[in-house]
């Protein structure tokens, strides 16, 4: 008979065995930063996330730096909002000037500068529109004047999220042209159409004034497809790749994982952190616990680095297990 117990009998001999570890570098946490000053306004749909304005962000960066996760995922929210998104590649918007005060502050905090255009437009559509329809190839300069903004203004990554085809490889000549050919892509490949979305279109005022996101986010129901979509983007010259949400698509992490040999990462993201959240609010779960497992569950599918919520809570209960 196989005795699985035998190594199963200690706290010590558990360790020993354990296949699947978080370290603290794999976590990026993502933040909220508003135009405006003296702003920490709490988040209602998402406990312990806040939108801050630049003056007031010391509190969160500090927080990050003492905590030794890798580093933060930017979303900037700006007063003005219109048709073409021009706050985006505005090179003294809100989302600039937090890049450069952040990289300021602490040079070596990896900053992630999240690509899209839907926080910026007036619809709240991630592309440009015509006639009601969402254009692609007219999106692409736009996202590539973003993408250069944010590469002068510091960031250290650029993170296409807006599902336009072509993306990458317009982002790509673009940085590649401005003199930023050492800045990598971080690309969001494989977004779906995803319910769990809701409580960050709160966070980042983007929800889409009319319609939903399906004609350019992915159908939930497609694992194969996000396959093609992650290979496409490696071809267009993507650095590192990303499956999104993460707890309802191990499978597809898992077989990108298996497939393809760059960094791979995987967004835990808002609807499944405030569902945590809830739960433990109400008793019903043990948050620790519970957090614990799902990060455990998304590094054992293959994530090489997880943006979540929980990154400066998880890393605090990291450091007490040491
Ligand atoms: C912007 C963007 C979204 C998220 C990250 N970048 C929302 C969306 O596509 O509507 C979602 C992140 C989260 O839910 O935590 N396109
Ligand atoms: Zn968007």
């Amino acid at each position: 008979m196989n005795r699985f117990r035998r190594l199963r009998a200690s706290g010590a001999l558990r360790r020993m065995v354990q296949e699947t570890h978080i370290n603290k570098s794999d976590l990026i946490y993502p933040i909220f930063v508003a135009e405006g000053k003296n702003i920490k306004k709490p988040v209602d749909s998402m406990p312990g996330v806040y939108q801050y304005s630049v003056d007031t962000l010391d509190e969160v960066l500090d927080a990050t730096a003492e905590s030794g996760i890798s580093g933060l995922l930017i979303f900037g929210i700006p007063a003005h909002k219109d048709e073409l998104a021009s706050s985006a590649y505005d090179d003294s918007g809100v989302t600039q000037q937090a890049i450069r005060y952040i990289k300021g502050k602490y040079p070596d905090m990896i900053v992630i500068a999240d690509v899209c255009l839907c926080e910026y437009t007036s619809h709240g559509h991630c592309g440009v529109i015509c006639d009601g329809k969402i254009l692609n190839d007219e999106t692409l300069p736009l996202l590539s004047k973003m993408s250069v903004s944010l590469a002068k203004a510091g960031a250290d990554i650029i993170a296409p999220s807006d599902m336009m085809d072509g993306r990458v490889a317009a982002i790509r000549k673009a940085l590649d042209e401005n003199g930023f050919s050492g800045t990598p892509i971080l690309s969001y490949s494989a977004k779906f159409a995803s319910g769990y979305y809701s409580p960050f279109r709160d966070a980042a005022e983007s929800s889409p004034a009319f319609g939903d996101r399906k004609t350019y986010q992915m159908d939930c129901a497609n694992g194969r497809e996000a396959l093609r979509e992650i290979a496409d983007d490696i071809e267009e010259g993507a650095d590192m790749v990303m499956v999104k949400p993460a707890l309802a698509y191990l499978d597809v992490l898992k077989a990108a994982r298996e497939r393809f040999d760059l960094p791979i990462a995987a967004y835990n993201v808002s609807g499944e952190y405030s569902m945590v959240k809830a739960a433990a609010q109400n008793g019903w779960i043990d948050e620790k616990r519970i957090v614990m497992e799902n990060l455990t569950a998304i590094k054992r599918a293959g994530a090489d680095i997880i943006i979540t919520y929980h990154a400066l809570d998880a890393a605090k209960w990291l450091e007490e297990e040491k």
